[in-house]
């Protein structure tokens, strides 16, 4: 039932419906993802047409590395759609010093950031200029760590702080030897799974951090066990060194001076700039964006990680099925998923390697992929 007791329509978006306040500010501003494993899976080319969901803005703005013709952003939370064009503004304005410092990838003083703001507020549209105006302290501190999930995370770091020094050990890491067993010796004991299991309990997401997506995670699915295996495996296969997610988790934000999420990265930036102007950003449902009539064998390429967590099985086959109507022949899908692991029906041409590899070696370890050439 929704929450004013109407039935819930097959396929309907329960989480819309029923939690909204969750989706009335910033929940995601960083890069919780590894763009390359999308840009690896779409293949795009020049004539391709994506469509994306917003999130942090991470996403599009990493697409557009693979030089498609454009990128459809769309995001039912507004201010996700906020964040993405003041972060557009700001590329397309400020040199990437000056970009680092006003987002807070860099250091920056709150006066700096404001003057900023104030340069950059007129590119925005009504709409975003209205909720930005209205965020003086998010502004001052830097946009790139303002959302929820960034805060959960500079909770996690901190509660890591009396391994700080084998934290600084592990990130100083230079092979994958020493690093893993460095992991295994010191790192993985009982206070690890202890932690882990303390932050996978249910009523901690549901009632502390609010996040609404926790209901659609099934009740026999083993939280800690799954994420203490993502860490074994990441601590195995990559060096936390040049895992920018690793440090996002573990040290609650990125180190500007190491390697930075593809879309933050120095050498990108100009690239990036020069093709803001294929971005579309679109405040709307996935599912009803997708059944728009003009819509209909819009895309090359969807990228729409992880809507699932925010999806029953049955809204989940809808978005499925409304992007098996708007693709154009040979399209490819990239779905990351988290906690909510939904499949779906017999589609197109599932690339099971691909997925693996994915799984293997993506940089954002805590999710798994679906890819599909439709
Ligand atoms: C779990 S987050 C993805 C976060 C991602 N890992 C990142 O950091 O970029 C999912 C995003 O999809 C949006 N979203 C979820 N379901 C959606 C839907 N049905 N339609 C449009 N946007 C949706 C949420 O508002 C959120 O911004």
């Amino acid at each position: 039932m929704t929450a004013g007791g109407r039935p819930d329509l097959p396929g309907q978006n329960p989480t819309l419906t029923t939690i909204k306040p969750f989706f009335s500010d910033i929940n995601y501003s960083a890069a919780n993802e590894d763009g390359a494993s999308e840009l690896a899976a779409l293949r795009l080319d020049a004539r391709s047409r994506v469509l994306c969901i917003t999130a942090s803005g991470a996403r599009p703005l990493e697409l557009l590395l693979g030089d498609p013709e454009a990128v459809v952003a769309v995001d039912f939370n507004a201010t996700q759609n906020h964040l993405l064009e003041l972060k557009m503004a700001a590329y397309r304005t400020l040199d990437y010093a000056a970009f680092a410092a006003f987002i807070g990838l860099r250091p920056g003083d709150a006066a700096g950031r404001r003057d900023t703001y104030v340069r950059l507020a007129s590119q925005l549209s009504p709409s975003a200029r209205i909720y930005w105006d209205a965020q003086a302290s998010k502004l001052a501190r830097g946009i790139l760590y303002c959302g929820r999930w960034e805060s959960f995370m500079r909770l996690f770091a901190r509660l890591t702080f009396s391994r700080r020094d084998l934290l600084r050990r592990l990130f100083a890491c230079q092979t994958l030897p020493e690093q893993a067993e460095l992991w295994r010796r010191e790192w993985d004991n009982g206070v690890w799974r202890g932690f882990l299991g303390a932050i996978s309990q249910r009523w901690l997401w549901r009632y502390v951090l609010r996040e609404p997506g926790v209901v659609n995670v099934p009740a026999d699915f083993d939280v800690a066990g799954y994420l203490h295996a993502r860490f074994a495996h990441v601590a195995q296969t990559r060096l936390f060194r040049d895992t920018p997610y690793l440090s996002l988790m573990l040290r609650g934000s990125y180190d500007p001076a190491g390697v930075l999420p593809l879309h933050l990265a120095p050498e990108h930036y100009e690239t990036i700039r020069a093709r803001l102007g294929r971005i579309t950003v679109v405040t709307q449902d996935l599912a009803l964006l997708l059944e728009e009539p003009e819509s209909c064998g819009a895309y090359d390429a969807f990228s729409v990680s992880d809507f699932s967590s925010y999806a029953s099985p049955a809204f989940h086959e809808r978005v499925w099925r409304g992007m098996e109507q708007s693709a154009r022949p040979g399209a490819r899908v990239c779905e990351r998923q988290f906690l909510v692991k939904h499949q779906t029906l017999n589609r197109g041409h599932r690339d099971d390697a691909l997925e693996r590899k994915l799984v293997e070696t993506d940089g954002a370890f805590i999710y798994s992929f679906i890819c599909v050439t439709l």
